[in-house]
């Protein structure tokens, strides 16, 4: 039973050093045999690899997702586009971390599959559901990512893009032999018991929509090796259960605060 740690939000930039170093130093503790970082790794390129390398020095698989803060063209240098489709993979292999938008990573017979979860609104609490042109417009009143991520893709176009790998990468993983669980890591929740709803609070119900990705949850509801499924993204520690064909799956949304990322040790 392989001992896998799984944490969130790191966010080296607006986190200090001296605190990831800590968080490091606590997953060394704990001997894991492998670690999944769900994502908002770092502000800026500069402190994603600082953030990476400090993993690697753990000397075990460290496997990846983006978040949207690690697509944030931050120095007005680092177009989104160019930082997803080339330059965080290639931090990821410089490091030797595995880029889950691109493989899983296999320990013991569990696969880790992951991808960022990029929100398409169908998280929104139903009350307040808008449409897409009304969510896209409005989302700057909510969400940095309105003007931080600069990439030509609007949220729903990004959505279907990233959705057919991260479906291949599920199946990949369901249809190997030698893997027994899937453990699933996206940087948005992807699972109702992931999302912190407050009823009749109109302005946190709509902005849910920028705070999760329900379709890509009934993605994964179809993988029956599917037993955990971690995100990071809201800051807003959930922790439920839900039925994936006929068996119990853990969802959980990690607590990490800015300057206090935190971690899961699991055995599964
Ligand atoms: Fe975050
Ligand atoms: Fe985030």
């Amino acid at each position: 039973m392989p001992r896998i740690v799984i944490t969130s939000d790191v966010h080296l930039g607006i986190t200090s050093l001296p605190r990831v170093q800590k968080l490091v130093k606590d997953i060394a503790a704990q001997k894991p045999d492998a670690v999944a970082i769900a994502g908002d790794i770092g502000e800026g390129v500069e402190n994603i690899s600082i953030v990476l390398e400090e993993f690697a020095s753990l000397n075990i698989p460290v496997a990846a997702c983006a978040g949207n803060h690690d697509v944030w063209n931050i120095d007005k240098k680092h177009p989104s586009e160019v930082l997803w489709e080339r330059t965080l993979p290639e931090i990821a292999r410089t490091t030797g971390t595995v880029w889950l938008e691109d493989e899983i990573l296999i320990v013991h017979g569990v696969a880790i599959v992951g991808t960022i979860g990029w929100y398409d609104y169908s998280a929104q609490d139903p009350a307040y559901k808008a449409s897409d042109e009304e969510n896209w417009r409005r989302k700057g009143e909510f969400d940095a990512d309105a003007w931080m991520c600069d990439w030509p893709w609007n949220d729903i176009e990004f959505c279907r893009m990233i959705e057919p790998g991260f479906r291949e990468r599920l199946k990949q993983a369901q249809d190997n032999p030698d893997v027994g669980r899937i453990i699933v890591v996206s940087h948005s929740p992807i699972f109702e018991g992931q999302i912190r709803r407050k009823p009749n609070n109109k302005k946190w119900g709509f902005s849910n929509a920028y705070y999760g990705n329900l379709n890509f949850g009934k993605i994964v509801a179809e993988f029956e090796k599917v037993t955990h499924a971690y995100a990071g993204h809201t800051h807003a520690g959930m922790e439920g259960k839900m039925d994936i064909k006929g068996h119990p799956v853990n969802v959980v949304t990690l607590n990490s605060q800015y300057d206090d990322p935190v971690y899961i040790v699991i055995e599964v």
